[in-house]
């Protein structure tokens, strides 16, 4: 069965899909983006993060391409035609094709919308043995609250982080104090068991799952407090783990190479993955 991506009002075959050489999104990193999460055929909190893309669009000026309920629509026939049931829904809109200039298009044109789909393992309760993170520094701009499909900064740090045979890069200002992951947000488990994650200003992304986490982690009577966190105190603290829609929770058992609490999986962090993948279970199915 041949693989569909929906570019621009067509679902066309995966391998020879195509945008127009002067999309702005491929010039310029003039576009925004969206990754909806999806487990055993169900959306995950396919609404908040609709009303993400909503704000990014916003944000830089770029229109609707489609309604809401259209794109809605494709999301779903997408899911069906490539049979997806345990992935991800990539959506990416750019402000269209213009001939090269820095400025917006003084002609109107129409934004570019394509998306695609991604097949993985099913994401279980059970976290496994955990991750090693690299710390790096975050070299990037102050509107890190657009999810905009301009990442080298993420890629270069992620990158370092592979080769350093970790899985995440941790990114750290100026202060010492880290942000958020390279595509993931950060949280710590303090001695005093406080669930400690930054809040979100223009500094992070505001992570949808970390949104939805923050409410089952107070339904579960743990004391959240947003606040920065430096590198040295996430090494002390007695857990940590990472949060994003591809990734759910994910257990962080090494920051630079030293061990966080006995170097186990502690169990706040299965606890919440546990919570999270049963609310993930109770998505609208749709494969
Ligand atoms: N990344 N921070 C950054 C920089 C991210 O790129 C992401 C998501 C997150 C977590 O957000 P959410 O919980 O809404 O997925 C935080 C996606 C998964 C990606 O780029 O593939």
């Amino acid at each position: 069965m041949a693989r569909y991506a929906y570019v621009n009002g067509r679902y066309v075959d995966h391998r020879t899909a195509s945008v127009h050489i002067e999309d702005r999104g491929y010039q310029l990193a003039d576009g925004v983006y969206e990754v909806v999460g999806v487990r055993e055929g169900r959306l995950i909190d396919e609404q908040p993060h609709i009303d993400r893309l909503d704000r990014s669009l916003r944000e830089l000026r770029i229109a609707w391409p489609v309604s809401r309920a259209t794109l809605g629509f494709v999301i779903r026939e997408l899911m069906r035609r490539n049979r997806l049931t345990d992935g991800l829904v990539y959506i990416q809109v750019t402000r269209g094709v213009a001939r090269r200039d820095h400025a917006f298009p003084t002609k109107p044109v129409k934004p570019a919308l394509v998306l695609t789909t991604k097949n993985a393992k099913r994401a279980e309760a059970e976290p496994g043995p955990g991750v090693a993170v690299k710390s790096h520094p975050d070299i990037r701009w102050e509107r890190c609250d657009i999810k905009t499909v301009a990442l080298l900064p993420n890629v270069l740090a992620k990158q370092a982080a592979r080769e350093s045979g970790a899985y995440e890069a941790w990114l750290v200002d100026g202060q010492g104090r880290v942000t958020e992951g390279a595509s993931t947000n950060a949280w710590i488990v303090t001695q005093d068991n406080e669930l400690v994650t930054r809040q979100s200003d223009n500094g992070i992304l505001a992570g949808i799952t970390r949104g939805t986490l923050k409410s089952l982690a107070k339904d579960l009577q743990l004391k959240i407090v947003e606040r920065p966190f430096t590198l040295a105190e996430a090494k002390q603290a007695k857990e940590a783990f990472v949060t994003s829609a591809t990734s759910f929770v994910l257990p962080v058992v090494k920051i630079d190479g030293e061990t966080v609490g006995d170097g186990n999986v502690g169990p706040t962090a299965r606890r919440l993955r546990e919570e999270y993948v049963r609310f993930a279970s109770a998505g609208e199915q749709v494969t």
